[in-house]
């Protein structure tokens, strides 16, 4: 297939969780299949030396006019051939200023509709008019879009190209990494996204066809999300797991009875992993390398990383680590419910992120007060992300919700024990410890824990810190069951094969 990746970020040139890895590994895994893959993402300058990873990319002097938000946008692209993928940024001086993709210092920039809305309209028209490699995608190819930020696409096709007779043939599925961003903004919005009115609600009664009507509102906003939960031909999710909570009202951000009613074309595939970048025996941000087969070097990571951040070297001590965006969904509030808790036990800790700016002050505090068992290292840093993955004993992921998750995924493969919320991608990846399967050899990788709260976590915690200590077999055997796992793309891969196969079956669902 000629495949269309629309994603907000894409690893290596853009990353703030998992939806870059994933957008950064997927196409290539897909490519190495021989498929031809494009990723569409915006080209973001931000005046730091991150902005080098776009160097190799260049300007294919092809300018688009987009019509939205009542004016005519010029829009450029760029292109890098590399891994088999044609990696294809779009470029506009909206996507060139300090922060991150999705805003700074100061908060979420106010323009994010506008900088997505242009992406969307980019994205479609760059398998028409890029002639890469010497010729054009052409209009037989499937849009993979990903998260609100992609999920105009699907409804363009269906509004603004299919009544002239173009991407007849295209089909599109929306992946879900993440239900709780929608792209929400007032109803007032929809007139600038560049679609003709029927596609709104408020005008029902002129055109009543179901499938239109309503396409984009809940109540009184645009809901970009909804636009394509209704119009693109398949649904995915990052687990099977989540594939299922989204359709509950616990899980389904209110778009759950919508989801249901397209249950028939939703799946979850389990992301895969980058397993060179994340490969305890080569890994380039680690002091020693080791595998299942040679265990020893873990020790050397973990006095490394007491010493990186600072905690004194103690090797037989339990060291926990978190890894994440200081996000709501991450359950950062019951670790520091459970802080004064954990910290009366003879551990140590080390959190890793950035986010909310409450959850960063705790962190600070939280140093200050436990100068000899926890360090908060507020930031966005790889090098150390790989040094906590290699170098802790016990990966700690209370998340509310988790449509896949990929911290503990890369935790089992560097031997550092999961214990997580029993959720999502969570329960689907992790199996729970049971000591006396197997003829007492033990089975399971890590700690499932529920309900979420702080009682159960310490338990979960607790039971891993013991077992840690007293039963050295058990901890070696949980270790290497994680290591020795399958955490490639290409599994994933072959899924989503599958599940092309399935959208080229039947005509497209809005047409
Ligand atoms: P999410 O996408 O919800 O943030 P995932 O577990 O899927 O969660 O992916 C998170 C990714 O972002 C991982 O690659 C993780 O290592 C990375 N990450 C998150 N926070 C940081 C940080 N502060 N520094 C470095 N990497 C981080
Ligand atoms: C989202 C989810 C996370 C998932 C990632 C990649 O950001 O929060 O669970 O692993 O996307 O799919």
């Amino acid at each position: 297939h000629n495949i269309v990746f629309v994603t907000s970020e894409a690893a290596p040139y853009s990353k703030t969780g998992g939806l870059g890895d994933v957008c950064g590994s997927l196409p290539i895994a897909l490519a190495a299949r021989g498929h031809r893959v494009m990723v569409v993402s915006p080209r973001y300058i931000n005046g730091t030396p991150a902005d080098k990873k776009f160097a190799n990319a260049v300007d294919l002097d092809c300018l688009i006019k987009v019509y939205c938000f009542g004016g005519v946008q010029e829009v450029g692209f760029f292109h890098e051939y590399k891994d088999g993928v044609d990696w294809v940024f779009v470029d506009h001086p909206s996507y060139h200023r300090p922060g991150n993709p999705y805003g700074d210092i100061h908060g979420a920039f106010g323009d994010n509709q506008f900088r997505f809305t242009l992406l969307c309209h980019a994205a479609c028209e760059a398998p028409l008019v890029l002639p890469l490699g010497g010729f054009t995608y052409g209009e037989k190819c499937l849009f993979l879009v990903n998260d609100w930020h992609a999920s105009l696409v699907p409804v363009l096709l269906a509004a603004k190209y299919r009544p002239y007779g173009v991407y007849k043939d295209a089909r599109s599925i929306l992946v879900i990494h993440n239900l709780s961003h929608q792209g929400v903004e007032p109803a007032t919005t929809y007139m600038n996204l560049g679609l003709p009115p029927e596609w709104y609600g408020a005008v029902e009664w002129v055109f009543p066809t179901w499938a239109r009507a309503h396409a984009l509102d809940t109540g009184q906003a645009v809901n970009l999300l909804k636009g394509a939960v209704v119009t693109a031909d398949r649904l995915l999710t990052v687990s099977q797991g989540y594939s299922w909570e989204i359709t509950t009202a616990e899980g389904g951000y209110g778009l759950n009875g919508l989801l249901s009613s397209r249950r028939s074309v939703l799946n979850g595939i389990t992301n895969g992993i980058d397993v060179a970048e994340w490969d305890p025996s080569s890994d380039e941000h680690i002091a020693c390398h080791y595998s299942a087969e040679n265990l020893n070097g873990k020790a050397q990571c973990k006095i490394a990383l007491q010493k990186e951040v600072g905690l004194p070297v103690r090797p037989d001590c339990p060291l926990i680590g978190f890894v994440g965006r200081l996000d709501f969904q991450k359950g950062i509030d019951l670790i520091r419910s459970a802080i004064p808790e954990i910290m009366e036990d003879e551990v140590q800790f080390v959190m890793l992120g950035s986010g909310d700016p409450q959850f960063e002050d705790w962190m600070r505090a939280t140093e200050s007060a436990y100068k000899d068992k926890f360090r908060g290292w507020v930031g966005f840093n790889v090098p150390i992300s790989h040094m906590i993955t290699a170098g802790c004993d016990i990966l700690l992921m209370p998340s509310r919700f988790e449509p896949c998750g990929l911290n503990q995924l890369y935790a089992m493969r560097y031997g550092t024990v999961p214990v997580v919320h029993d959720t999502g991608g969570l329960r689907d990846t992790v199996e729970n410890f049971n000591p006396f399967a197997q003829e007492g050899h033990g089975e399971g990788t890590g700690w499932t824990f529920s309900p979420l709260t702080k009682e159960s976590m310490l338990a979960a915690l607790r039971n891993a810190t013991r077992t840690y200590r007293e039963h050295k077999s058990s901890w070696e055997g949980l270790m290497k069951r994680g290591m020795q796992r399958d955490y490639t793309w290409e599994n994933a891969a072959i899924q989503y094969e599958q599940v092309f196969e399935w959208a080229f079956l039947d005509p497209p669902y809005v047409s």
